[in-house]
């Protein structure tokens, strides 16, 4: 596996690989590695020839007073990993190689980062689609894997792909976790043996809007009961808990076959996001 932190370097690189016939499929990451990222690479790897894995702590998607300086960084062991999950290169740029000093030049998509999301993290999804763009330009990926896990995210990105005609392929990988339900995260290492315990109410929720979807509940009363769940949880601080359109992400109030359940919360300090697809029985 190569280590690569030169864009210039991986770029003609990966541009010469594909003249020669490889897919390339492409890993976007901050790293802080854990099995949903790896999951990824994992399908990256059956999906393509070429694995590439990118991690990169990218500042311009973290507001003022969020945790872009604590976010942790465990390079070494991240590129065990990718190795163990069958990367064959990992792109590893240093900020100033990123963003230039002069850059002046930013990926907005106007809509989908309105609400959610973007609503509690106003700058975020600008720097996530800037940096995405730039990883595409220099990866030159086939196809590209991302979780469902940032479901807002993946929707925006595939958005982007589209207006922006990247053609790359958008592979949206399931959400892993742990045998408890917790959803992964770089971010649940901040939290203490309590806090975690508190923040399984957001699986709990979720599952519970799940079986109630079956059960025929509507989605307005699915969020209501998800909100309730997740407000009375002690030292849980509630954002939102919304049922939402798969695509638009506009909230969902009459009957539909399925829609998407998204919940945040603060535990703590920590801010953790989790979702997941409902299925509503279908209406005669
Ligand atoms: P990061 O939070 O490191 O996540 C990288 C990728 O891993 C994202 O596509 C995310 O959805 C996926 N992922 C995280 N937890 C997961 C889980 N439990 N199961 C499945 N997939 C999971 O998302 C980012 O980084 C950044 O915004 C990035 C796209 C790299 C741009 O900087």
């Amino acid at each position: 596996m190569q280590v690569i932190s030169s864009p210039e370097q991986v770029q003609s690189f990966l541009l010469r690989q594909k003249q020669n016939g490889q897919t390339i499929g492409v890993v976007p990451t901050m790293g802080a590695l854990h099995q949903g990222h790896l999951s990824l690479v994992q399908r990256a790897r059956q999906e393509s020839t070429l694995v590439v894995a990118t991690i990169f702590v990218n500042p311009t998607q973290f507001g003022p007073g969020e945790d872009f300086e604590q976010y942790p960084r465990t390079l070494q062991d991240d590129l065990q990993q990718c190795e163990q999950a069958g990367a064959d290169l990992v792109f590893t740029p240093k900020t100033d190689e990123m963003y230039g000093a002069d850059a002046q030049t930013f990926v907005r998509v106007t809509e989908l980062t309105q609400r959610l999301e973007g609503a509690h993290r106003p700058t975020h999804f600008e720097g996530v689609t800037t940096i995405v763009a730039k990883l595409f330009n220099i990866t030159v990926p086939t196809i590209a894997c991302f979780g469902q896990k940032d479901y807002q995210q993946q929707l925006i990105i595939r958005q982007m792909v589209k207006d922006l005609n990247f053609g790359v392929k958008i592979v949206t990988c399931p959400i892993i976790r742990e045998a408890d339900g917790l959803a992964l995260s770089s971010r649940n290492r901040y939290l203490s043996e309590t806090e975690r315990n508190r923040a399984l109410v957001l699986n709990r929720a979720l599952r519970n809007a799940g079986q109630q979807a079956e059960g025929g509940v509507s989605p307005a009363q699915i969020a209501v009961e998800m909100q309730r769940r997740i407000h009375d949880e002690e030292g849980v601080e509630l954002e939102y808990a919304v049922v939402a359109d798969e695509r638009t992400l506009q909230p969902v109030c009459e009957d539909t076959d399925s829609a998407v359940a998204l919940v945040a919360a603060r535990v703590g300090k920590t801010r953790l996001i989790d979702n997941a697809i409902l299925r509503f029985p279908s209406t005669p």
